[in-house]
Order: C-alpha cells, then structure tokens, then sequence
C-alpha cells in the first residue's frame, strides 16, 4: 500500500494499484464516496484511510491521486461525513448560527467587512476546505453579524480555471448547508453582453446558461447523497423570483435602479476571456453577462434546498466587434469593482435585514 496526495486539497489517501479505466481503484470500498463505481467488496469491513488537511481528519475510501487540474473521470471524493467534519470544525468555533451565506465575486470580497463580531477562518484551517490562489480572493470564511442577522461569507471562491474539478468549486455550498444556511447570496464580476449594459451596473441573475453542463460536467456529477438532494434536481427556479424582486424593491429604495438589470448569465471556464466569434454566439442565445464562475455553486445550492440570489457587477463591456476596441483584463475588472465598492456594500447590508425579515424571521 502507498500514500498518495490529492495535490491542493492536502488530502492524503493510502491506496493501492488496481486502478480501472475510469481511474477508479477497483476491490476495496467503503461505501461512502467512489465505492458505487468500484467493483468487489470488503466482506463487509469497512477500509477507511485518513483525509487531512491541516488540523482536521476524516475517514475517505481508498482511490487515486487527483492531481490539481484534473477533470474528466474523476468524480467528488467529498462525502456527506467529510463535509460534516468541516462544517462542525466552524460550529464548535463561533457561536453564530448563520443562514444567510454570501459568495464573494472577483474584487468583491470587502463585502466581508461589514459583518460583526466576526470569526474568521483561514480556509487553510478548515479541515477539507480548497484553498482560492487568484489574486483579488484572499481565502477565509468569515462568520459573523450584519445587523444582528448571522451571516456566512467566503471572501475569495473558488474557480475551474484554477484547476479545481467542478464539485470542489462548489463544495464549500454544502458546507453552508451544513451551518444552517438556507439563503445563497452569490454575487460575480461580469462582462455585459447586452448592449444597454455599462460597466458598473448590478445585474440580478434570473436564469443561466450552463456551458460546462453542456460539456458535460457538473459539481453533482458522480455518485448522488440523498442527504444532500434528489439525483436529478430541477434547476428552472434556482434563482429564487421572490428574494429577486425584494432585491428590486431595496435597490429602488436606495435609488439604485437605474443601474439596477435583471438577465441571462453564462458560465465559461477561463481564463481566457472569450473570442468575438463566442460572444457573438452567447448574444444569439439570448445570454446578457458571462463570467468565469458562479453555476456551480448555485447548481450544488439548489440541489440541498439553498434558495439564491445572485448578481453580476458588469466590471466590462464585451467585445463584439473586430475594429481594435479595447481588450478585457483583470485589471479592468478590479478597478469597475473598486468604483463600486461602497454601493454593493450599501445594497447588501440593506438587502440582509430586508431578505432576513421577509424569508426567514419565522424560522430564526
Ligand atoms: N468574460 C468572462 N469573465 C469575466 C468577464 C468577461 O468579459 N469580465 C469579468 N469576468
């Protein structure tokens, strides 16, 4: 038997070399996470193996080494027992019970600093937890209060084209549910498709085009727990219509809504940004911002019952033409985050108590 590593992760697996053409081991399971593609059994003895990744351990079935960036076959090694394990690592830390979580977008993370009597953990010290590498995400789960409401944030997130499979993108969201989150805000960095946008306009997410789905992949793909939801999930009302049109109704209050959208969002993996010849495909599908992020966590978040708001800050204008405009960059991106910085923060810290009140008062 040899110890191997799930580069990034830090998990350590032992394994042993029966590995089949799907890359998963054959002979030994234990039930838990890979085993529904293995063959053979244990005689009903359980093989655990040690997960870890800084202070925490956990029990995971044998498999292979997933080395950082790659996909195809490889299917979430995150059990509902090793989620748990990272969501009692926070709760024995903090006395918040959020449920409310926020996932901040590109140059979007100062949103963290409004919460309260914060604990914030480094996600290198939660045990499982992906650690984010993108500059602009700096990579802790801040819980605290806004306004008395408890609140969950990931400043910094985690991207595909960073080299993370789909299900690890989104498994911080499972993470959330584990908590007691039962509202998803997500918020992104955009580039407006629609030709009315302009940078540093909100743009609410009422439905997505989901690319990798097309692909072929997906953060549920693999084996199902019924514990987190049912094997196939309706997605048609991911983007919960009556916390949107809350949204709408703080927006106009705080006289916001002429920069105020609402539309279709697509997702591609990065990191380049797109080709003329794509944009011009998403537009004639109806697509009115694209970013790099944001499907598979509300994918994952409407499988376990997470309701979702989600906004795109149009940070640049696409590109649809081949007359020598200007070209995306991060930078660009950043800098429109920047701009509006205060007024995101005014929009969610009036938009918390209001989603607070309306949705979830009853059950607090
Ligand atoms: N394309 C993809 N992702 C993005 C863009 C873009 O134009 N702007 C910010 N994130």
């Amino acid at each position: 038997m040899s110890s191997t590593k799930f580069a990034n992760a830090g998990i350590e697996i032992e394994s042993n070399n029966h590995i089949n053409g799907n890359g998963i081991k054959n002979g030994s399971s234990n039930g838990n996470c890979y085993t529904k593609h293995e063959n053979g059994s244990q005689n009903g003895k359980k093989k655990l193996t040690e997960i870890t990744n800084g202070k925490g351990t956990a029990s995971v079935t044998k498999t292979q080494e997933i080395p950082l960036g790659q996909i195809g076959n490889v299917v979430s090694p995150y059990t509902y027992e090793i989620i748990k394990e990272s969501a009692d690592y926070i709760l024995q830390k903090t006395t918040h019970r959020p449920k409310i979580g926020i996932i901040c977008g590109s140059g979007l993370g100062n949103l963290a600093d409004l919460l309260e009597n914060a604990d914030t953990f480094p996600y290198n010290q939660i045990p499982h937890f992906p650690v984010s590498t993108v500059s602009g995400h700096e990579g802790k789960l801040v819980v605290g209060e806004l306004l008395n409401v408890p609140v969950v944030c990931m400043k910094g997130r985690f991207h595909f084209y960073e080299g993370y499979p789909l299900w690890k993108v989104a498994m911080p969201v499972r993470v959330f549910k584990l908590l007691g989150v039962e509202i998803l805000i997500v918020t992104n960095a955009a580039g407006g498709l629609n030709s009315t946008y302009k940078v540093g306009d909100i743009m609410l997410l009422k439905d997505h085009f989901n690319f990798p789905g097309f692909g072929g992949d997906s953060a549920l793909r693999g084996p199902n727990d019924e514990r987190f939801g049912p094997r196939f999930p309706p997605v048609n009302s991911a983007y919960d219509a009556k916390i949107r049109s809350l949204a709408k109704k703080v927006a106009e209050e705080l006289d916001m809504s002429s920069y105020i959208r609402e539309g279709v969002y697509t997702m591609v993996g990065g990191p380049s940004y797109e080709t003329v010849a794509e944009l011009k495909a998403m537009k004639t599908l109806g697509i009115d911002a694209v970013g790099m992020s944001t499907i598979p966590e509300v994918i994952v978040a409407s499988h376990c019952g997470i309701k979702t708001l989600a906004f795109s800050l149009i940070t640049n204008e696409c590109v649809t033409g081949y007359d020598g405009e200007v070209d995306p960059s991060h930078s660009e991106v950043m800098e429109a985050a920047d701009k509006r910085e205060a007024d995101l923060k005014r929009f969610v810290s009036h938009l918390i108590p209001s989603i607070n009140e309306s949705f979830l008062a009853k059950s607090n």
